[in-house]
């Protein structure tokens, strides 16, 4: 892809995490998961229809089997003759009890890698260690909490008390938690979101140092996809939960189940990465809404420059409650 094409393409994604946010935001703390799902698939499919990309989803929102729109296989985009052809994985709406609680971090994630693929990490859960450009290669799934947060320290130059981990708050990481805690460093447990919480790491004002623990495996390759761009760093291991899982595995491609799996077994390519915050969180405001508009707020970043790009976009809608044109 060309260097202007692709930052073209860059806008043009962010318009479409745009068109899930907001869409999503109307819902925010109505408390009806599927409801808040629903609009925010909706409206980024449609959002799509807009951009020049032969796009194809490879991490999407399921099988075709249980997924009517945005799934694994679909065809989105144009497809004219000279689109380029791009590989997407995405999540109109990461975190959706968030959403639905009006809890902080639900955002609005989408991806595309040309010349690379995305994991084809179908349905199941990954081990997942992440850290920003200070961790850079130090990090080894293979090895404990407590080495690997002595790695970290070390390679920032900090103590192992310096370090914020962020665990998601699950009974299967109790084990976790308790080594964590034992081995000095700080927790920020969260209910949900763990690609924000990734994201999080190659963001100083955040505070964040680490992601760790077991987290959706779909969202283990969205988080690497923003990885790439950011300049972190971050390893995993599929953890399927039964034989059923390790067959749609199997079927969708990996064949090693068990691998150790690299940044770049995860996303490789020239990666395009963009969200948009829903609710407010730690480096997205969420969706305000204006007399005759709103104001969303979204990071865009590229691998091959690595820049990270904030924008703030106005958009109006002549007033109505709902959105119009984006
Ligand atoms: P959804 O937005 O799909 O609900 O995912 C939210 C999430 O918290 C992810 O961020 C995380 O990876 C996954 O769910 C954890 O799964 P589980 O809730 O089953 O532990």
């Amino acid at each position: 892809m060309s260097n202007a094409r692709e930052r073209n393409l860059a806008l043009d994604v962010v318009r479409v995490c745009e068109a899930a946010a907001l869409s999503s935001a109307r819902t925010t703390g109505r408390g009806d998961l599927a409801y808040a799902d629903d609009i925010a698939v909706d409206s980024m499919r449609r959002a799509f229809a807009t951009l020049d990309i032969c796009g194809t989803v490879v991490v999407g929102e399921g099988e075709p089997s249980e997924a009517p729109k945005l799934y694994v296989g679909e065809r989105v985009g144009r497809w004219q003759p000279r689109d380029p052809e791009v590989e997407i994985a995405l999540d109109p709406l990461e975190g959706t009890r968030l959403c639905a609680r009006g809890m902080p971090n639900a955002i609005s994630v989408l991806a595309l890698t040309q010349g690379g693929e995305f994991l084809r990490a179908v349905d199941s859960y990954m081990d997942k260690i992440a850290v920003g450009p200070g961790g850079r290669g130090v990090i080894d799934i293979t090895k404990s909490a407590t080495e690997n947060l002595h790695a970290v320290a070390d390679a920032k130059g900090v103590y192992v008390e310096d370090l914020c981990v962020v665990i998601l708050d699950r009974p299967r990481h109790e084990a976790l938690i308790r080594e964590v805690r034992e081995a000095g460093a700080r927790i920020r447990l969260i209910t949900d979101g763990d690609v924000a919480a990734a994201i999080s790491t190659c963001i100083e004002e955040t505070g964040v140092d680490m992601l760790v623990g077991v987290g959706g495996s779909a969202e283990g390759v969205l988080a690497a996809a923003a990885m790439r761009c950011a300049g972190g760093d971050m390893v995993g291991r599929l953890k399927p939960r039964n034989q059923q899982e390790i067959q749609r595995l199997v079927d969708s491609g990996i064949k090693d189940v068990d691998k150790v799996l690299t940044l770049n077994d995860l996303a490789s390519g020239d990666v395009v990465f963009s969200a948009t915050g829903i609710t407010d969180g730690d480096f997205l405001k969420g969706v305000r809404w204006r007399r005759g508009g709103a104001v969303t707020h979204s990071v865009v970043m590229r691998s091959r420059t690595m820049t990270i790009r904030f924008i703030q976009t106005q958009h109006r809608f002549d007033g109505r409650p709902e959105f119009g044109e984006l």
